[in-house]
């Protein structure tokens, strides 16, 4: 095994598809107001992909703004890890439709399903093969289609989810700058408080599995809600410790963008400046492991991140699952060649 060596992120891409779905549009499938959910969720509109699309376009359309963004071609990229709970098929992996479809022929491909730390987990991961030697341009994506597995009858789900994701490329960076450290966690008897039940081996599909709706996805959502900020604090808090990097150092924390009465309630246990705890949620809803890639890439956008700057992702979801990465910044953001454009079509 070659020496440990300086990783981080060299360019963040990011894509939800052009298709917005407003709360008010919302009020006209079920029995909803944009009042409720806004001041339950904060949500005000999420996109929606074509019904031709599946997970694995999106998830091309971000690594390709990505791999711009870094300055890198297909063939530079030797391992891609996509982070995802709505894969194309549960055979094979995303990734390596992914890997095909961007042409990536010198790379390795699998999947992570952490929930929505799941790009947390990917990231973890590309960490240690770039610091080891064995890999040096690692494509991480976190990308899902939740549009698809969502019951549009169910209001207690339907408003609170969206399409979307965002892609990093991991590479060697300049000693004393990147990834320092990530915390990763479960909590696996909590497996049955966000699942879709049918469609694997516990409940294969059966026309039965579908008149019930059991392949959609199912929440506890005061559950969630619970965990979810107490876990959002306590994450937060024992990755500080760790690397012994105080709170009010960090420029910048990226949290998973699930509802914004949990990172009001973060932002406040945590005692954060205003400005520090970013959001982009109202635009996107929660877009499963494409919140905090999609989060970062338009914090990045509205230039919120330069060079040295302490920023940590912090993530909580199914599984259940927690997790979080520090960094220290690694290049000038205000580059020319650095464009940031998040939305919309990739050119
Ligand atoms: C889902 C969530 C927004 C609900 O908010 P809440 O304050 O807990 O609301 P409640 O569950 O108490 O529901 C209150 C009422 O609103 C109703 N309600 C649920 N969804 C509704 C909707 N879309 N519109 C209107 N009313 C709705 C409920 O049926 C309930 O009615 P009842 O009292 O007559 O039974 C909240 O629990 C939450 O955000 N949980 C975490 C979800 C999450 O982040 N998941 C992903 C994590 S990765």
């Amino acid at each position: 095994m070659k020496g440990i060596r300086s990783v981080g992120i060299t360019g963040v891409g990011s894509y939800a598809p052009e298709k917005v779905l407003t709360n008010f549009d919302l009020e006209k499938m079920v029995d909803t107001t944009d009042e409720w959910i806004v001041s339950r969720s904060g949500i005000r509109e999420r996109h929606i992909a074509s019904e031709e699309k599946s997970t694995s376009d999106l998830a091309c359309d971000a690594s390709i703004r990505a791999m711009k963004d870094a300055g890198v071609k297909p063939e530079d990229i030797d391992l891609i890890i996509m982070a995802t709970v709505s894969p194309d098929k549960i055979v094979p992996s995303t990734a390596c439709i992914v890997q095909g479809k961007l042409g990536c022929v010198n790379a390795g491909a699998f999947d992570v399903m952490a929930g929505c730390t799941g790009f947390i987990y990917a990231l973890s991961v590309a960490r240690q093969m770039v610091a080891t030697g064995s890999n040096n341009t690692v494509l991480v994506i976190g990308a899902d289609l939740l549009s698809k597995l969502t019951d549009w009858e169910d209001r207690n789900t339907c408003v609170l989810f969206g399409d979307g994701g965002g892609a990093a490329i991991v590479q060697p960076v300049e000693e004393g700058y990147g990834l320092i450290d990530h915390i990763v966690g479960a909590k696996g008897l909590g497996h049955l408080c966000i699942e879709i039940p049918a469609g694997g081996t516990f409940m294969p599909a059966t026309h039965k599995s579908i008149d019930d709706r059991q392949h959609y996805i199912k929440m506890l959502g005061k559950e969630v809600f619970k965990f979810a900020v107490k876990t959002i604090e306590k994450t937060t808090v024992e990755l500080a410790e760790k690397t012994g990097i105080p709170i009010d150092k960090i420029k910048l924390i990226v949290p998973h963008q699930a509802n914004s009465r949990i990172m009001d309630a973060g932002k406040k246990r945590l005692k954060l400046a205003d400005g520090v705890m970013y959001s982009n949620l109202e635009k996107y809803g929660n877009t499963s492991a494409g919140t905090i890639p999609l989060a970062l890439a338009d914090a990045l956008a509205d230039g919120k991140i330069n060079k040295g700057d302490y920023v940590m992702l912090v993530g909580f979801g199914a599984g259940l699952t927690n997790g979080a990465i520090i960094m220290k910044w690694a290049y000038e953001v205000n580059q020319p060649e650095k464009r940031y454009a998040v939305r919309g079509a990739v050119q």
